[in-house]
């Protein structure tokens, strides 16, 4: 299935029909073309388990497949909520420049980047509108050093964007993050609350405020170069 861009959306990526055939390569390459006719971006998400023969198909098409741990929240095992964590319905521009800085420094390790870049960061940048959730771990004399994201869609919430200040990195913010976004989606409602890690060591981060691991997340995108 192939999703064409909606209103101000952002765009979405095609995948699987569930239970569907056998997908093949000639399938992969063809809703490539159809992607850039439509001018949007050459994405491909699956679930692994259900869909295993799409990751060769995928591969042999030109595509580069991430496969990241696939995780739902147990809400029994939320831990306690954190003084400073708190989610938004609007989106201040912390949100996205503490989220840009977190990402140009991937993996859980710790880096030199911190509050400087972010205060300089923030005098080019403006809110922006959203109709997402948005948490922030806003530290007292130090402002916002994690950020994330949850989007709906009817009962399901996926939680996404969650980054911290390298700086900041281990005490506990991006779990405290991913934990009160979860929270606020049961508290409005959701029925299933889930993301998927981009690395085993983020998957840890996760499992420790209670998701647990139930599959495996492929997401393709065209071989750079
Ligand atoms: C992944 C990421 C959000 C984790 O943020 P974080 O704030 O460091 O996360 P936490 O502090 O909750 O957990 C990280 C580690 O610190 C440890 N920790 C938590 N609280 C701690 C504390 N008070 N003191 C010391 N260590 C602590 C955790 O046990 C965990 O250890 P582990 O790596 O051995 O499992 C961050 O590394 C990041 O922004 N990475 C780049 C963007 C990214 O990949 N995002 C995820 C996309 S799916």
């Amino acid at each position: 299935m192939l999703f064409v861009q909606a209103g101000d959306g952002y765009p979405y990526y095609a995948r699987p029909r569930f239970p569907g055939g056998r997908p093949t390569v000639a399938d992969v390459v063809q809703m490539r073309a159809r992607q850039r006719e439509l001018g949007v971006p050459e994405a491909l998400e699956w679930v692994h388990e259900t869909t295993p023969d799409l990751h060769d198909a995928a591969v042999a098409a030109g595509m580069e497949v991430l496969m990241a741990p696939l995780m739902v929240l147990d809400p029994d095992q939320l831990p306690e909520p954190h003084p400073h964590v708190r989610v938004l319905g609007t989106s201040p521009a912390e949100v996205s420049v503490v989220a840009q800085l977190a990402f140009s420094t991937p993996g859980t390790a710790p880096g030199s980047v911190g509050v400087a870049e972010r205060d300089a960061a923030l005098r080019d940048a403006t809110p922006t509108s959203t109709r997402h959730r948005h948490a922030v771990a806003d530290l007292p004399g130090e402002g916002v050093l994690a950020v994330g994201t949850a989007q709906r869609a009817g009962d399901v919430v996926e939680i996404a964007g969650i980054g911290t200040l390298p700086a900041a990195r281990r005490r506990g913010l991006g779990g405290a993050v991913t934990a009160e976004l979860a929270r606020d989606a049961l508290s409005r409602g959701a029925e299933l609350v889930f993301l998927s890690a981009g690395s085993l060591d983020v998957a840890r981060v996760y499992e420790r405020v209670g998701f647990r691991r139930v599959g495996t997340a492929c997401i393709a995108s065209p071989v750079v170069g």
